[in-house]
Protein backbone atom coordinates (compact mmCIF):
# COMPACT_ATOMS: atom_id res chain seq x y z
CA UNK A 1 0.00 0.00 0.00
CA UNK A 2 0.96 3.94 -0.23
CA UNK A 3 2.56 5.08 3.15
CA UNK A 4 2.29 8.54 4.74
CA UNK A 5 5.02 10.21 6.77
CA UNK A 6 3.75 13.19 8.44
CA UNK A 7 6.89 13.55 11.06
CA UNK A 8 8.05 16.68 8.84
CA UNK A 9 5.05 19.03 9.87
CA UNK A 10 5.45 17.88 13.65
CA UNK A 11 6.32 21.29 15.86
CA UNK A 12 8.95 19.33 17.42
CA UNK A 13 11.33 19.29 13.69
CA UNK A 14 9.77 22.67 12.25
CA UNK A 15 8.89 24.51 14.90
CA UNK A 16 5.90 25.88 16.95
CA UNK A 17 5.19 28.28 14.61
CA UNK A 18 5.51 26.20 11.47
CA UNK A 19 3.94 22.79 12.61
CA UNK A 20 1.42 21.08 14.40
CA UNK A 21 1.43 18.82 17.41
CA UNK A 22 -0.45 16.38 15.28
CA UNK A 23 -1.06 13.79 18.15
CA UNK A 24 -2.79 16.40 20.12
CA UNK A 25 -4.39 17.37 16.64
CA UNK A 26 -5.50 14.16 15.77
CA UNK A 27 -7.37 13.51 18.96
CA UNK A 28 -9.22 16.85 19.03
CA UNK A 29 -10.47 15.56 15.65
CA UNK A 30 -11.14 12.23 15.89
CA UNK A 31 -14.49 12.67 16.10
CA UNK A 32 -15.39 15.14 13.62
CA UNK A 33 -13.32 13.12 11.15
CA UNK A 34 -15.23 10.16 11.68
CA UNK A 35 -18.21 11.83 11.07
CA UNK A 36 -16.90 13.36 7.87
CA UNK A 37 -16.00 9.82 6.47
CA UNK A 38 -19.02 7.86 7.52
CA UNK A 39 -21.68 10.81 5.95
CA UNK A 40 -19.21 10.61 2.76
CA UNK A 41 -19.79 7.02 2.28
CA UNK A 42 -23.32 7.36 3.22
CA UNK A 43 -24.43 10.21 0.72
CA UNK A 44 -22.08 8.78 -1.51
CA UNK A 45 -25.07 6.75 -2.85
CA UNK A 46 -27.79 9.64 -3.10
CA UNK A 47 -28.06 11.23 -6.35
CA UNK A 48 -27.19 15.19 -6.31
CA UNK A 49 -24.11 14.74 -3.73
CA UNK A 50 -21.48 14.66 -6.65
CA UNK A 51 -20.30 12.30 -4.97
CA UNK A 52 -20.69 9.53 -7.30
CA UNK A 53 -16.97 9.16 -8.17
CA UNK A 54 -16.36 7.04 -5.11
CA UNK A 55 -18.50 4.72 -6.90
CA UNK A 56 -16.65 4.08 -10.40
CA UNK A 57 -14.18 1.54 -9.16
CA UNK A 58 -17.37 -0.73 -8.83
CA UNK A 59 -18.99 0.02 -12.24
CA UNK A 60 -18.08 -3.17 -14.22
CA UNK A 61 -20.24 -2.22 -17.28
CA UNK A 62 -17.59 0.85 -18.01
CA UNK A 63 -14.68 -2.02 -17.92
CA UNK A 64 -16.47 -4.08 -20.11
CA UNK A 65 -17.47 -1.63 -22.26
CA UNK A 66 -14.10 -0.35 -22.69
CA UNK A 67 -11.99 -2.90 -22.97
CA UNK A 68 -14.62 -4.53 -25.67
CA UNK A 69 -14.17 -1.11 -27.63
CA UNK A 70 -10.42 -1.42 -27.19
CA UNK A 71 -10.10 -4.65 -28.63
CA UNK A 72 -12.52 -4.18 -31.45
CA UNK A 73 -10.29 -0.73 -32.50
CA UNK A 74 -6.87 -2.39 -32.01
CA UNK A 75 -4.55 -2.17 -34.60
CA UNK A 76 -7.01 0.10 -36.69
CA UNK A 77 -5.49 3.17 -35.92
CA UNK A 78 -1.53 4.50 -35.37
CA UNK A 79 -2.80 7.97 -33.26
CA UNK A 80 -5.39 8.68 -30.30
CA UNK A 81 -6.32 11.79 -30.15
CA UNK A 82 -7.89 13.35 -26.97
CA UNK A 83 -9.50 16.20 -27.60
CA UNK A 84 -10.84 17.80 -24.11
CA UNK A 85 -10.01 19.92 -21.59
CA UNK A 86 -9.41 20.62 -17.31
CA UNK A 87 -11.05 17.02 -15.78
CA UNK A 88 -11.62 16.22 -19.05
CA UNK A 89 -8.18 15.63 -19.94
CA UNK A 90 -5.76 15.78 -16.80
CA UNK A 91 -6.38 12.62 -15.10
CA UNK A 92 -5.62 10.60 -18.78
CA UNK A 93 -2.38 13.13 -19.01
CA UNK A 94 -1.52 11.71 -15.80
CA UNK A 95 -1.78 8.37 -16.02
CA UNK A 96 -0.87 7.82 -19.70
CA UNK A 97 2.73 9.63 -18.94
CA UNK A 98 2.87 7.30 -15.53
CA UNK A 99 2.37 4.14 -16.90
CA UNK A 100 3.93 4.37 -20.68
CA UNK A 101 7.01 4.12 -20.96
CA UNK A 102 9.05 7.47 -21.01
CA UNK A 103 9.35 9.07 -24.87
CA UNK A 104 6.14 6.51 -25.55
CA UNK A 105 5.36 9.00 -29.30
CA UNK A 106 8.84 8.02 -30.30
CA UNK A 107 9.14 4.58 -29.92
CA UNK A 108 8.96 2.28 -32.74
CA UNK A 109 5.76 0.01 -33.50
CA UNK A 110 7.46 -2.65 -32.59
CA UNK A 111 8.09 -1.39 -29.28
CA UNK A 112 5.05 -0.11 -28.58
CA UNK A 113 3.90 -3.72 -29.07
CA UNK A 114 1.36 -2.13 -31.95
CA UNK A 115 -0.28 0.08 -29.71
CA UNK A 116 -0.94 3.81 -31.13
CA UNK A 117 0.72 6.87 -30.29
CA UNK A 118 -1.40 9.32 -27.88
CA UNK A 119 -1.71 13.02 -28.50
CA UNK A 120 -3.73 15.18 -25.91
CA UNK A 121 -4.97 18.56 -27.31
CA UNK A 122 -5.78 20.30 -23.86
CA UNK A 123 -5.64 23.44 -25.11
CA UNK A 124 -7.01 26.15 -28.11
CA UNK A 125 -3.30 27.36 -29.17
CA UNK A 126 -3.63 27.93 -32.73
CA UNK A 127 0.10 27.76 -33.40
CA UNK A 128 0.03 23.92 -31.36
CA UNK A 129 -3.64 23.02 -32.92
CA UNK A 130 -1.93 24.08 -36.75
CA UNK A 131 1.19 22.05 -35.92
CA UNK A 132 -0.88 18.85 -35.02
CA UNK A 133 -3.81 18.73 -37.60
CA UNK A 134 -0.66 18.97 -40.18
CA UNK A 135 1.58 16.21 -38.92
CA UNK A 136 -0.67 13.54 -38.02
CA UNK A 137 -2.28 11.42 -40.38
CA UNK A 138 -5.99 12.56 -38.95
CA UNK A 139 -7.23 9.40 -41.13
CA UNK A 140 -5.22 6.69 -39.20
CA UNK A 141 -6.31 8.23 -35.91
CA UNK A 142 -8.74 7.76 -33.59
CA UNK A 143 -10.29 10.67 -31.84
CA UNK A 144 -12.03 10.46 -28.55
CA UNK A 145 -13.90 13.79 -27.76
CA UNK A 146 -14.00 14.08 -24.27
CA UNK A 147 -16.93 16.62 -21.83
CA UNK A 148 -18.73 16.56 -19.54
CA UNK A 149 -20.75 19.04 -20.08
CA UNK A 150 -20.86 18.71 -24.35
CA UNK A 151 -20.57 22.47 -24.54
CA UNK A 152 -17.56 23.78 -23.54
CA UNK A 153 -16.59 26.03 -26.32
CA UNK A 154 -12.36 25.01 -26.28
CA UNK A 155 -13.52 21.08 -26.69
CA UNK A 156 -16.46 21.88 -29.28
CA UNK A 157 -13.77 24.25 -31.46
CA UNK A 158 -11.32 21.34 -31.76
CA UNK A 159 -14.05 18.71 -32.47
CA UNK A 160 -14.89 21.03 -35.63
CA UNK A 161 -11.91 21.62 -36.98
CA UNK A 162 -10.59 17.77 -36.67
CA UNK A 163 -14.42 16.60 -38.04
CA UNK A 164 -14.50 18.87 -40.47
CA UNK A 165 -10.88 17.07 -42.15
CA UNK A 166 -11.93 13.87 -41.68
CA UNK A 167 -15.19 14.53 -43.37
CA UNK A 168 -13.41 16.35 -46.04
CA UNK A 169 -11.19 13.27 -46.66
CA UNK A 170 -12.91 10.22 -45.63
CA UNK A 171 -17.01 11.23 -46.15
CA UNK A 172 -19.18 9.43 -44.20
CA UNK A 173 -16.67 7.40 -42.89
CA UNK A 174 -15.32 9.63 -41.00
CA UNK A 175 -17.45 8.35 -38.41
CA UNK A 176 -15.49 5.24 -37.24
CA UNK A 177 -13.14 7.98 -36.24
CA UNK A 178 -14.54 9.45 -33.90
CA UNK A 179 -15.41 8.19 -30.49
CA UNK A 180 -17.49 10.38 -27.75
CA UNK A 181 -17.12 10.66 -23.75
CA UNK A 182 -19.93 12.66 -22.16
CA UNK A 183 -22.65 12.94 -20.27
CA UNK A 184 -26.00 10.14 -20.90
CA UNK A 185 -28.74 12.99 -22.09
CA UNK A 186 -27.24 16.87 -21.52
CA UNK A 187 -25.23 18.65 -24.12
CA UNK A 188 -24.75 19.45 -27.38
CA UNK A 189 -21.65 16.76 -28.02
CA UNK A 190 -24.88 14.49 -26.87
CA UNK A 191 -27.00 15.51 -29.10
CA UNK A 192 -24.85 15.59 -31.96
CA UNK A 193 -23.15 11.47 -30.99
CA UNK A 194 -26.51 10.59 -31.04
CA UNK A 195 -27.35 12.46 -34.54
CA UNK A 196 -24.39 11.20 -36.02
CA UNK A 197 -24.17 7.74 -34.64
CA UNK A 198 -20.99 8.26 -33.34
CA UNK A 199 -19.63 5.05 -30.89
CA UNK A 200 -19.91 7.19 -27.53
CA UNK A 201 -19.31 6.45 -23.69
CA UNK A 202 -20.93 7.71 -20.56
CA UNK A 203 -20.05 9.61 -17.69
CA UNK A 204 -22.20 8.68 -15.05
CA UNK A 205 -24.33 11.43 -13.44
CA UNK A 206 -23.01 12.96 -10.35
CA UNK A 207 -19.18 12.70 -11.45
CA UNK A 208 -17.44 16.01 -11.88
CA UNK A 209 -14.91 16.36 -14.33
CA UNK A 210 -11.86 16.86 -11.92
CA UNK A 211 -13.51 13.63 -10.64
CA UNK A 212 -13.97 11.13 -13.75
CA UNK A 213 -10.70 10.17 -14.07
CA UNK A 214 -12.20 6.32 -13.09
CA UNK A 215 -15.08 7.06 -15.62
CA UNK A 216 -14.77 6.36 -19.38
CA UNK A 217 -13.09 9.64 -19.39
CA UNK A 218 -9.62 8.11 -18.08
CA UNK A 219 -10.05 4.37 -18.86
CA UNK A 220 -10.81 4.37 -22.40
CA UNK A 221 -7.45 6.27 -23.58
CA UNK A 222 -5.70 3.70 -21.27
CA UNK A 223 -7.13 0.79 -22.66
CA UNK A 224 -6.67 1.69 -26.21
CA UNK A 225 -2.83 2.14 -25.10
CA UNK A 226 -3.01 -0.98 -24.30
CA UNK A 227 -2.83 -0.26 -20.61
CA UNK A 228 -4.12 -2.65 -17.66
CA UNK A 229 -7.59 -0.84 -16.25
CA UNK A 230 -8.55 -3.90 -14.07
CA UNK A 231 -5.05 -3.35 -12.43
CA UNK A 232 -5.84 0.34 -12.22
CA UNK A 233 -9.27 -0.26 -10.65
CA UNK A 234 -8.00 -3.37 -8.13
CA UNK A 235 -5.96 -0.46 -6.47
CA UNK A 236 -8.67 2.14 -6.28
CA UNK A 237 -10.82 -0.65 -4.63
CA UNK A 238 -8.23 -1.54 -2.07
CA UNK A 239 -7.52 2.32 -1.40
CA UNK A 240 -11.33 2.54 -0.99
CA UNK A 241 -11.47 -0.31 1.94
CA UNK A 242 -8.83 1.70 3.64
CA UNK A 243 -9.73 4.89 3.69
CA UNK A 244 -13.51 3.58 4.92
CA UNK A 245 -11.73 3.55 7.79
CA UNK A 246 -13.36 5.94 10.11
CA UNK A 247 -10.21 6.27 12.78
CA UNK A 248 -8.21 9.17 11.76
CA UNK A 249 -5.08 7.15 13.36
CA UNK A 250 -5.61 4.73 10.20
CA UNK A 251 -6.71 6.91 7.48
CA UNK A 252 -4.38 8.56 5.10
CA UNK A 253 -6.68 10.46 3.53
CA UNK A 254 -8.10 12.06 6.39
CA UNK A 255 -4.37 12.67 7.89
CA UNK A 256 -3.48 14.46 4.96
CA UNK A 257 -6.97 16.71 4.83
CA UNK A 258 -6.70 17.70 8.27
CA UNK A 259 -3.24 18.47 7.97
CA UNK A 260 -3.03 21.07 5.06
CA UNK A 261 -6.32 22.48 6.94
CA UNK A 262 -4.82 22.60 10.27
CA UNK A 263 -1.52 24.10 8.81
CA UNK A 264 -3.33 26.45 6.37
CA UNK A 265 -5.97 27.98 9.21
CA UNK A 266 -3.57 27.94 12.43
CA UNK A 267 -0.06 28.10 10.94
CA UNK A 268 -0.92 30.25 6.95
CA UNK A 269 0.48 27.74 5.26
CA UNK A 270 -1.80 28.37 2.14
CA UNK A 271 0.62 27.34 -0.51
CA UNK A 272 0.45 23.57 -1.04
CA UNK A 273 3.36 21.97 -2.94
CA UNK A 274 3.02 18.79 -5.03
CA UNK A 275 6.79 17.79 -5.54
CA UNK A 276 6.77 13.89 -7.19
CA UNK A 277 10.03 13.11 -7.40
CA UNK A 278 9.77 11.40 -10.68
CA UNK A 279 9.42 12.41 -13.97
CA UNK A 280 6.58 10.11 -14.76
CA UNK A 281 4.24 11.67 -11.73
CA UNK A 282 4.79 15.08 -13.54
CA UNK A 283 1.31 15.36 -14.69
CA UNK A 284 0.01 13.96 -11.41
CA UNK A 285 1.13 16.91 -10.16
CA UNK A 286 -0.99 18.81 -12.82
CA UNK A 287 -4.08 16.63 -12.22
CA UNK A 288 -3.92 17.32 -8.43
CA UNK A 289 -3.39 20.90 -8.85
CA UNK A 290 -6.71 21.42 -10.39
CA UNK A 291 -8.49 18.86 -8.10
CA UNK A 292 -7.27 20.64 -5.08
CA UNK A 293 -7.70 24.30 -6.67
CA UNK A 294 -11.11 23.73 -8.19
CA UNK A 295 -12.39 21.85 -5.38
CA UNK A 296 -11.62 24.07 -2.35
CA UNK A 297 -11.13 27.53 -3.76
CA UNK A 298 -14.38 28.44 -2.71
CA UNK A 299 -15.83 32.07 -1.74
CA UNK A 300 -19.10 31.21 -0.11
CA UNK A 301 -19.24 28.41 2.39
CA UNK A 302 -22.20 25.79 3.03
CA UNK A 303 -23.48 28.25 5.66
CA UNK A 304 -23.50 31.17 3.41
CA UNK A 305 -20.58 32.79 4.99
CA UNK A 306 -18.03 34.44 3.21
CA UNK A 307 -14.40 32.20 3.75
CA UNK A 308 -12.21 32.39 0.43
CA UNK A 309 -11.23 29.03 1.32
CA UNK A 310 -8.20 27.50 -0.49
CA UNK A 311 -4.81 26.69 -0.57
CA UNK A 312 -2.85 27.41 -3.57
CA UNK A 313 -1.26 24.55 -5.39
CA UNK A 314 1.90 24.13 -6.93
CA UNK A 315 3.89 21.92 -9.05
CA UNK A 316 7.66 21.03 -8.27
CA UNK A 317 9.52 18.34 -10.15
CA UNK A 318 12.26 16.56 -8.15
CA UNK A 319 15.52 16.68 -8.83
CA UNK A 320 14.46 19.54 -12.03
CA UNK A 321 12.82 21.75 -9.68
CA UNK A 322 15.76 21.81 -6.79
CA UNK A 323 17.83 24.08 -9.38
CA UNK A 324 14.34 26.46 -9.79
CA UNK A 325 12.17 26.41 -6.99
CA UNK A 326 14.01 25.16 -3.38
CA UNK A 327 15.53 28.19 -3.05
CA UNK A 328 12.43 30.06 -2.58
CA UNK A 329 10.93 27.11 -0.85
CA UNK A 330 13.86 27.10 1.25
CA UNK A 331 14.67 30.59 2.23
CA UNK A 332 11.22 32.08 0.74
CA UNK A 333 8.06 33.21 2.86
CA UNK A 334 7.17 30.43 4.88
CA UNK A 335 4.31 29.77 3.83
CA UNK A 336 4.02 26.61 2.17
CA UNK A 337 3.57 22.89 2.95
CA UNK A 338 5.74 20.45 0.76
CA UNK A 339 3.88 17.33 -0.29
CA UNK A 340 6.64 14.94 -1.16
CA UNK A 341 5.67 12.00 -3.47
CA UNK A 342 8.82 9.38 -3.49
CA UNK A 343 8.87 6.25 -5.82
CA UNK A 344 10.48 3.24 -3.39
CA UNK A 345 11.84 1.22 -6.49
CA UNK A 346 12.19 2.38 -10.10
CA UNK A 347 11.50 -0.59 -12.91
CA UNK A 348 14.66 0.54 -13.94
CA UNK A 349 18.34 1.26 -12.78
CA UNK A 350 20.38 2.70 -14.92
CA UNK A 351 24.46 2.29 -13.82
CA UNK A 352 27.03 5.49 -13.85
CA UNK A 353 30.16 4.13 -15.04
CA UNK A 354 33.17 4.37 -13.27
CA UNK A 355 35.29 6.70 -15.31
CA UNK A 356 37.16 9.87 -15.34
CA UNK A 357 37.98 8.54 -11.24
CA UNK A 358 41.35 10.92 -11.47
CA UNK A 359 39.08 13.84 -11.36
CA UNK A 360 36.44 15.41 -8.61
CA UNK A 361 33.55 13.84 -10.59
CA UNK A 362 35.08 10.38 -10.20
CA UNK A 363 33.06 10.18 -6.95
CA UNK A 364 29.60 9.18 -8.71
CA UNK A 365 31.24 6.40 -11.09
CA UNK A 366 29.94 3.17 -10.05
CA UNK A 367 26.83 4.51 -8.28
CA UNK A 368 23.20 4.17 -9.56
CA UNK A 369 21.39 7.23 -10.61
CA UNK A 370 18.95 5.74 -8.82
CA UNK A 371 21.14 6.48 -5.77
CA UNK A 372 21.72 10.16 -6.98
CA UNK A 373 17.58 10.22 -7.01
CA UNK A 374 17.12 9.28 -3.80
CA UNK A 375 20.50 11.40 -1.88
CA UNK A 376 18.95 14.08 -4.01
CA UNK A 377 15.22 13.54 -2.48
CA UNK A 378 16.70 13.06 1.17
CA UNK A 379 18.93 16.32 0.70
CA UNK A 380 16.08 18.14 -0.06
CA UNK A 381 14.03 16.90 3.12
CA UNK A 382 16.84 17.55 5.04
CA UNK A 383 17.47 21.03 3.96
CA UNK A 384 13.66 21.86 4.37
CA UNK A 385 13.51 20.96 7.98
CA UNK A 386 16.75 22.82 8.43
CA UNK A 387 15.07 25.94 7.46
CA UNK A 388 11.86 24.71 9.44
CA UNK A 389 9.70 24.46 6.09
CA UNK A 390 6.77 21.61 6.91
CA UNK A 391 7.00 18.94 4.61
CA UNK A 392 5.18 15.18 4.18
CA UNK A 393 5.59 11.90 2.07
CA UNK A 394 3.03 9.71 0.25
CA UNK A 395 5.71 6.97 -0.77
CA UNK A 396 4.97 4.26 -3.68
CA UNK A 397 6.58 1.19 -3.66
CA UNK A 398 6.54 1.28 -7.67
CA UNK A 399 4.94 3.03 -10.64
CA UNK A 400 2.26 1.01 -11.66
CA UNK A 401 -1.80 0.96 -12.22
CA UNK A 402 -2.29 -0.69 -8.99
CA UNK A 403 -0.14 1.81 -6.69
CA UNK A 404 -1.54 5.02 -9.45
CA UNK A 405 -5.10 3.93 -8.81
CA UNK A 406 -4.55 4.31 -5.24
CA UNK A 407 -2.37 7.23 -4.90
CA UNK A 408 -4.92 8.89 -7.35
CA UNK A 409 -8.23 7.69 -5.06
CA UNK A 410 -6.40 8.85 -1.87
CA UNK A 411 -5.95 12.20 -3.17
CA UNK A 412 -9.84 12.68 -4.30
CA UNK A 413 -11.11 11.45 -1.08
CA UNK A 414 -8.40 13.95 0.80
CA UNK A 415 -9.50 16.71 -1.34
CA UNK A 416 -13.51 15.53 -0.60
CA UNK A 417 -12.50 15.52 2.92
CA UNK A 418 -10.52 19.00 3.29
CA UNK A 419 -13.57 19.88 1.52
CA UNK A 420 -15.97 19.01 4.68
CA UNK A 421 -13.37 20.70 6.77
CA UNK A 422 -13.68 23.64 5.22
CA UNK A 423 -17.91 23.47 4.88
CA UNK A 424 -17.48 24.15 1.17
CA UNK A 425 -19.81 22.33 -1.64
CA UNK A 426 -16.48 20.71 -2.95
CA UNK A 427 -17.95 20.00 -6.32
CA UNK A 428 -18.98 22.62 -8.12
CA UNK A 429 -16.99 25.48 -9.75
CA UNK A 430 -18.69 28.73 -10.25
CA UNK A 431 -15.93 30.50 -11.25
CA UNK A 432 -15.16 28.72 -13.71
CA UNK A 433 -18.64 28.39 -15.05
CA UNK A 434 -18.41 32.69 -15.07
CA UNK A 435 -15.66 32.31 -17.57
CA UNK A 436 -17.28 29.41 -19.55
CA UNK A 437 -20.44 31.76 -20.16
CA UNK A 438 -18.51 35.08 -21.09
CA UNK A 439 -17.10 33.29 -23.77
CA UNK A 440 -19.87 32.36 -25.05
CA UNK A 441 -21.63 35.35 -24.99
CA UNK A 442 -18.09 36.86 -26.52
CA UNK A 443 -18.56 34.42 -29.15
CA UNK A 444 -22.13 35.05 -30.02
CA UNK A 445 -23.65 31.83 -28.64
CA UNK A 446 -27.78 32.36 -28.93
CA UNK A 447 -28.93 32.74 -25.23
CA UNK A 448 -26.20 34.64 -24.06
CA UNK A 449 -26.86 38.35 -26.03
CA UNK A 450 -27.79 40.09 -22.82
CA UNK A 451 -24.26 39.14 -21.38
CA UNK A 452 -22.96 39.64 -24.79
CA UNK A 453 -23.51 43.70 -24.78
CA UNK A 454 -22.64 44.27 -21.28
CA UNK A 455 -19.30 42.75 -21.81
CA UNK A 456 -18.22 44.49 -25.01
CA UNK A 457 -19.08 47.77 -22.70
CA UNK A 458 -16.92 46.38 -20.34
CA UNK A 459 -14.10 45.53 -23.09
CA UNK A 460 -14.54 49.11 -23.63
CA UNK A 461 -13.42 50.53 -20.29
CA UNK A 462 -10.72 47.92 -19.48
O1 LIG B 1 -13.60 19.65 -13.14
C1 LIG B 1 -14.37 20.27 -13.85
O2 LIG B 1 -15.59 20.15 -13.76
C2 LIG B 1 -13.87 21.19 -14.97
O3 LIG B 1 -12.52 21.45 -14.87
C3 LIG B 1 -14.15 20.56 -16.30
O4 LIG B 1 -13.53 19.31 -16.38
C4 LIG B 1 -13.67 21.42 -17.46
O5 LIG B 1 -14.18 22.72 -17.33
C5 LIG B 1 -14.13 20.83 -18.78
O6 LIG B 1 -15.51 20.68 -18.77
P1 LIG B 1 -16.25 19.67 -19.70
O7 LIG B 1 -15.79 18.31 -19.37
O8 LIG B 1 -17.69 19.88 -19.40
O9 LIG B 1 -15.91 20.04 -21.10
Amino acid sequence: MIKLDYRGIDSSIVGEENGLDFNVEFERYRDKISHIIMDLNKRKDKPGQGLQWMNLAYREETLWFVKEYAAIVKDRFENILILGIGGSALGGIAMSEALLPPYWNILSEEQRKGYPRIFFLDNIDPDQIYSLINNIDLTKTLVNVITKSGTTAETMAQYMIVAGILQEKLGEDYRKNIVVTTDKEVGLLRQLANQEGYKNFVIPDDVGGRFSVFSAVGLLPLALLGIDIDEIINGVKDMDLALKNTDISHNIAAQLALIHYLLDKKKHKDILVMMPYSSRLRYVADWFIQLWAESLGKNIDNDGNTISAGTTPIKSVGVTDQHSQIQLFNEGANNKVINFIRVEEFDKVVEIPKIFEYTGIGYLGGKTINQLFNAEADATKFALIDFKRPNLTITMPKINGYYLGQLLYLLEVETAIAGELYNINTFNQPGVEQVKNYTYALMGRAGYEDSSNTLIERLALV
